[in-house]
């Protein structure tokens, strides 16, 4: 892992545990609609296995085994503090595993996911490059990847790029569809479709399908 990477991880880490008990509350309208936005593409029967990278406080793992109880989910955070959140959230599910640290640095097993998902974290990884590498080997052939985050493909967007480029240690960039589209191709996916949706007035998210070939 490059060093820009390791600054960013254990900025992004101590943002988190800092904002970690405040996180389901101040934000449940984005949760809530990132996350659904993030299962709708993925048709499942409820026997998946599932990589959920960045999971945070474990909603949308809470969201799918309410539905599913078959499911099998790999979620993992670089933060302690919003994992044990999600710990607590899903202690009767002992099909939800949940592991600690940077998803660059974690080992799990090649060609073992049916899907990931990457929802709100695109914007902490300087090399997407490595993200995509990485779930491209963790997935099965055909595996779905969804990836759902900020972008600068609109005003707002720019905008928010902006200030957080200015407020926060730990952000990146908000990257563009045309940035994103070559990488994912490059570490062996096919790209399958990008939109874009609203939350409040603050964010204009995309939504990147793509699949394992
Ligand atoms: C905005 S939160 C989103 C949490 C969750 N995906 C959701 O939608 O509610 C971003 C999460 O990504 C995690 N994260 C960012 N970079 C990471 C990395 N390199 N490895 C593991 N987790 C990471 C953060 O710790 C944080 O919990």
């Amino acid at each position: 892992m490059g060093e820009v990477q390791t600054k960013i991880s254990g900025a992004v880490r101590r943002k988190y545990n800092v904002l970690s008990f405040l996180y389901d509350h101040i934000w449940p309208g984005y949760i809530k609609k990132t996350i659904g936005s993030a299962i709708e593409p993925i048709r499942l029967t409820g026997s998946e296995s599932l990589l959920d990278i960045g999971c945070g406080t474990g909603e949308l793992e809470r969201i799918l085994v309410s539905k599913y109880q078959n499911l099998h989910i790999v979620g993992l955070d670089i933060s302690d503090d919003m994992l044990e959140l999600a710990r607590k959230k899903l202690l009767q599910y002992p099909k939800i595993i949940l592991k600690r640290g940077d998803f660059l640095n974690i080992d799990l097993a090649e060609n073992s996911f049916d899907a990931a998902f990457s929802i709100s974290n695109l914007h902490y990884f300087p090399n997407p490059s490595a993200l995509f590498e990485k779930t491209h080997r963790l997935l099965k052939k055909n595996g779905k990847f969804v990836i759902i985050d900020w972008n600068r493909n609109s005003f707002q967007g720019k905008l928010y790029n902006g200030y957080m480029n200015l407020a926060d240690p730990s952000f990146v960039k908000a990257y563009i569809i045309e940035e994103v589209v070559p990488l994912l191709e490059k570490a062996g996916f096919q790209f399958e479709k990008v939109d874009y949706f609203k939350v409040g007035i603050r964010w204009r998210m995309m939504r990147i399908v793509s699949k394992k070939i």
